[in-house]
């Protein structure tokens, strides 16, 4: 018999994601009705846990936040407790102040913790799993890149996000007779091109995960042309790169775990297909409207699901795991497997046969 836990602490972490809020109610929720645990709401992700930045959580702190994008508990994608960054006479300087977590836990008689994060965060969680500190872990993040899980939520709205903007370029692409390209995220995973570039009818997809030659995109689009379609639409993750070349860093945060921020493939691909091509060609880079805005029902149930897991999860001691879908069911993975390597698209998957099938370029 696990003897019962009584006060739990969570958070959110990294870049903020659709659904988040929905994690969190039925976190609280769970914990509090179903339970009879106190909870505690750590402030902006790891710092919180560092600063002893935190609220006490009841069911009413909850009410209305389901259909809201962001966090309510606020998020950093930058914080991480065993490098923390301070600044000494203007000089960054990285701490380990792992010590100072676990004191303020134990002096707030937090007995264990949900951890609300994607790759980063889930990797400092299973470092606190092993000093000791009882962790569960949520599986998030738009690029649905974490192992372990067959989705994270948030990437459905994200791809709903990508999809009406493709849908928009289409006109406009029709009606000028142009070649319109959308840059998404997705760093080194191609899910959301993907998966919005299927939905949407694209025409060519540029994915991390196969570098393009751009020869074959423009002859793409001269194919098109030759037969009477006068426009074409280009979907292109931040992080795709042609065979000989790589990705476009746009800026580094050095206190983040994964310091690079890409941006401007969009526009390198647009100038390359109007130059080899001559279609005229423009750009839109969707950017941080795909991490906004109210989730969509999958990602409030899967959120809802996953938050209600990981109550019971910590209920039943089951911790330095994951809750994560394997569909039908959600289940409890060690924490380790989710985090060990990027999930990114099988070269051999049948989703990138089905879009090869249809006639879609992938560069
Ligand atoms: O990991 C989520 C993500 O949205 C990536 O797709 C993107 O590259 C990155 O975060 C952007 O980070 P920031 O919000 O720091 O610009």
């Amino acid at each position: 018999m696990v003897k019962p836990i009584k006060r739990i602490g969570v958070l959110t972490g990294g870049g903020d994601c659709p659904g988040l809020n929905a994690v969190i109610r039925a976190v609280v929720k769970s914990a509090i009705l179903e339970y009879n645990m106190e909870v505690i709401g750590f402030e902006d992700g790891f710092k919180g846990l560092v600063e002893n930045s935190f609220r006490p959580m009841d069911v009413s702190s909850v009410t209305g936040i389901l259909p809201k994008g962001g966090t309510i508990l606020g998020t950093t994608n930058r914080d991480n407790p065993f490098a923390y960054v301070t600044y000494l006479d203007g000089q960054m300087v990285k701490k380990n102040m792992s010590d100072q977590v676990i004191s303020n836990l134990d002096s707030l008689g937090i007995e264990a913790l949900v951890v609300i994060g994607g790759d980063g965060s889930l990797s400092i969680a299973h470092e606190f799993a092993r000093l000791g500190i009882n962790v569960v872990g949520v599986p998030k993040t738009i690029d649905n890149d974490l192992s372990a899980t067959d989705v994270t939520f948030g990437f459905n709205t994200a791809v709903a996000t990508a999809t009406d903007a493709i849908d928009k370029l289409h006109t406009t692409a029709e009606s000028h007779h142009r070649t319109m390209v959308l840059e998404v995220m997705g760093r080194y995973a191609g899910w959301i091109a993907l998966e919005s570039g299927l939905a949407g009818g694209a025409d060519v997809i540029l994915i991390p995960e196969i570098p393009y030659d751009i020869n074959k995109v423009a002859e793409k689009i001269t194919q098109r042309h030759d037969a009477g379609k006068k426009f074409s639409i280009v979907v292109v993750a931040e992080g795709a790169y042609p065979v000989d070349g790589e990705m476009v860093v746009k800026y580094t945060v050095a206190e983040s775990h994964d310091p690079i921020r890409l941006g401007g493939i969009g526009a390198k691909v647009g100038a390359d297909i109007e130059r080899l091509s001559g279609s005229e060609s423009r750009v839109t880079v969707l950017g941080h409207l795909q991490r906004g805005g109210s989730p969509t029902p999958f990602d409030r149930i899967l959120g809802t699901r996953f938050g209600v897991a990981a109550a019971k999860s910590v209920n039943e001691g089951l911790f330095d795991t994951m809750v994560s879908l394997q569909a039908p069911s959600i289940v409890n993975v060690p924490l380790k497997d989710a985090i060990h390597e990027l999930k990114r698209i099988p070269t051999d998957s049948d989703i990138l046969h089905a879009a090869r099938s249809i006639g879609i370029c992938l560069g």
